[in-house]
């Protein structure tokens, strides 16, 4: 695929920094960055708030076609709005995080939101982070990294947002419910995480965000220039 702007993808399991890393990325070259499990997230969430069984693929095809979905860049990001609202702290749930898989398996939802996020490139440059962006969505990415850290590792990093943001949870069962992730998004027949061909893989393990950040942009031959802005 010949993409018209540059797209950068990030792909790697839960946890494994990709978020921080990518939106820090993306303020370093001056691109947007874009967060697709987001998406996956929001229609999970409305799905399951319009009361619909979000185990049920036909159910969830069919609330989607109602759901307006308009995006919109601000702040360096490609943002999204479903029915005239900006979802955010209530799609980080756990019981989000629990729904969403069975969502992100379906067909029908990755293939709209595989649309949704190569129109995205009428924005500009991007960096896009995800599962399948190197794979799928944009197999002609400029550049991809593939983002990955011990189970432990991304368990303690997974419990440590959790509690500000108001759950508790213990570590133990955050890593139980990391594995299940794990297992449905690399075990599903469409689109699983996996490794792109041509991917660099960075483990994370023992790195902190801005080294994981400079060594992405050093591979890209853009270190960061005094000018960039702050990595805190
Ligand atoms: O990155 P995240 O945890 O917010 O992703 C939420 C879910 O969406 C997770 O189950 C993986 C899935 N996902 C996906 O299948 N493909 C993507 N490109 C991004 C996320």
């Amino acid at each position: 695929m010949n993409n018209p702007t540059k797209v950068i993808a990030i792909d790697g399991p839960s946890a494994s920094g990709k978020s921080t890393v990518a939106r820090k990325v993306a303020a370093g070259l001056g691109y947007r960055y874009v967060d697709s499990g987001a998406l996956y997230r929001g229609i999970a969430w409305k799905a399951a708030d319009s009361g619909c069984d979000v185990a049920r693929n036909e159910d969830v095809v069919a609330a989607m076609g109602r759901m307006k979905v308009e995006f919109f860049e601000e702040a360096g990001a490609i943002r999204y709005r479903i029915d005239g609202v900006e979802p955010r702290a209530e799609i980080r749930t756990e019981r989000v995080s629990g729904l969403v898989s069975l969502v992100a398996a379906m067909p029908e939802v990755r293939a709209q939101v595989t649309r949704w996020l190569r129109d995205m490139a009428q924005f500009g440059d991007l960096v896009m982070e995800g599962r399948d962006i190197g794979t799928v969505v944009f197999p002609g990415a400029d550049a991809k990294f593939y983002l990955d850290a011990s189970p432990e590792e991304r368990a303690r990093r997974r419990h440590a947002e959790l509690k500000p943001a108001g759950e508790t949870a213990d570590v133990n069962r955050v890593m139980d419910s990391l594995k299940n992730r794990d297992q449905r998004d690399s075990g599903r027949a469409t689109a699983p995480l996996k490794l792109a061909a041509d991917a660099q893989v960075v483990d994370t393990t023992g790195l902190n965000i801005d080294q994981v950040v400079e060594v992405i942009l050093k591979r890209l031959d853009k270190p960061l220039s005094k000018s960039s802005p702050p990595l805190s």
